[in-house]
């Protein structure tokens, strides 16, 4: 299908869809988004007005038997994800969805088996995994220029999550580990690329429950692999957005600065002041290389985020019949790990006094 254009679905057209979707999908060649879905009469009006000539649908069961269609974007809650995506894929739509891509292993399995047996593709957003710093980061550690790597500490400070925890009517609160499912796939994923398989060995939640919304939200999780520990530190009552990621090697460190675009470089050894002054200027000039292309970039129209580009990628492995950018398997892990810490977290909550 490689000079065809691909007719994408979407449905749920809400925050994620009208901050990254739509915007990716008008900047990708080849790509066209025919209709869009979504039960919110309201919104889905606000949102067919701007998309001029798109067809609009309430109901998804009516989109897939009526609107021409390659490949269903799912923008709903993590709970509708498995049900959709299995609907598009027994009408033979490719599905593209957002994370998690399910509740529970039983349920992503099931996704998997329908569009292995109807012959689609199956792709979960893994979009922080596509960032360029992220990337640039994991080519220097595949390149060996860290040494081998001995650990992951991400630092994930949210407005966003924090805000719609404490919105008593959000759907977060339904999931299986409440605000816990809706937050951790990006570190879990990210440890994954860097440490390989892990299984986590300590969760703890400062809160009285799981799916409440009252109070703070503070999560630590611990992820431990053949190669080394991973940590994540999520808190729940930032005034900003910041997302740190180090990674640590048996030569040197890297810090990845999410949120600034910016990746910075941490040696081992030399302990002397001198030494220590060094480093400090060598970061100091790495951070303004880092901003000025980051600047440049976005100024100039080129800066590609991780949504855009993970879309783009799946969009092209549709038309050229390329491997997929986020395999089946690795969405499989996520799921497996992201599963396992909700039940850890509800065992130690159900063991509290
Ligand atoms: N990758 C990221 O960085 C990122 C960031 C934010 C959200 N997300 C994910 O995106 C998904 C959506 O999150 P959001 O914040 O945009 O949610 P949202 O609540 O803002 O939007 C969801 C929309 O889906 C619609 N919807 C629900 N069920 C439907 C159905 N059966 N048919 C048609 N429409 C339906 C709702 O009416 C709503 O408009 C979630 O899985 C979330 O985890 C990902």
């Amino acid at each position: 299908m490689t000079d065809r254009t691909v007719r994408v679905g979407l449905v749920g057209c809400g925050v994620i869809a009208r901050w990254q979707h739509i915007p990716a999908l008008a900047r990708i060649s080849g790509a066209e988004i025919a209709a869009v879905c979504d039960k919110d009469p309201g919104l889905l009006a606000t949102v067919g007005k701007k998309l001029r000539s798109v067809e609009r649908y309430e109901d998804f069961g009516e989109m897939l038997s009526r609107a021409k269609l390659d490949v269903v974007d799912i923008c709903t809650p993590p709970q509708t994800h498995a049900a959709l995506g299995i609907q598009a894929a027994e009408s033979g739509r490719h599905v593209l969805v957002e994370k998690p891509a399910a509740l529970s292993l039983e349920e992503f399995d099931r996704l998997a088996e329908a569009c292995q047996g109807h012959g689609v593709r199956l792709c979960e957003i893994e979009n922080k995994m596509f960032e360029p710093v992220v990337r640039r980061a994991l080519s220097e550690v595949k390149r060996g220029s860290i040494g081998s790597v001995t650990g992951v500490d991400i630092k994930v400070l949210l407005r966003r999550t924090a805000a719609l925890a404490k919105d008593p009517s959000h759907w977060c609160h339904e999931l299986p580990g409440g605000l816990l499912t809706e937050t951790l796939p990006h570190p879990i994923y990210i440890i994954q690329a860097f440490l390989g398989a892990v299984e986590p060995v300590a969760v703890h939640v400062t809160r009285p429950d799981l799916h409440g919304h009252a109070g703070s939200y503070e999560i630590i999780v611990v992820l431990e692999g053949r190669r080394g520990v991973g940590v994540v530190a999520y808190s729940g009552s930032s005034p900003k957005d910041k997302v740190v990621i180090d990674v640590h090697g048996t030569r040197k460190s890297l810090r990845i600065d999410l949120w600034n675009s910016a990746v910075l470089e941490y040696r081992i050894g030399g302990a002397g002041r001198a030494s220590r002054g060094l480093e400090n200027l060598r970061q100091g000039l790495s951070l303004l290389a880092c901003t000025a292309s980051a600047v440049t970039e976005v100024a100039t129209g080129r800066f590609r985020g991780g949504h855009l580009q993970v879309i783009d990628e799946f969009i092209q492995s549709v038309r050229n019949g390329t491997d997929s950018p986020v395999s089946v398997e690795q969405a499989r892990e996520v799921i497996r790990v992201l599963e396992s810490i909700a039940e850890m977290a509800a065992a130690n909550r159900a063991a509290t006094p």
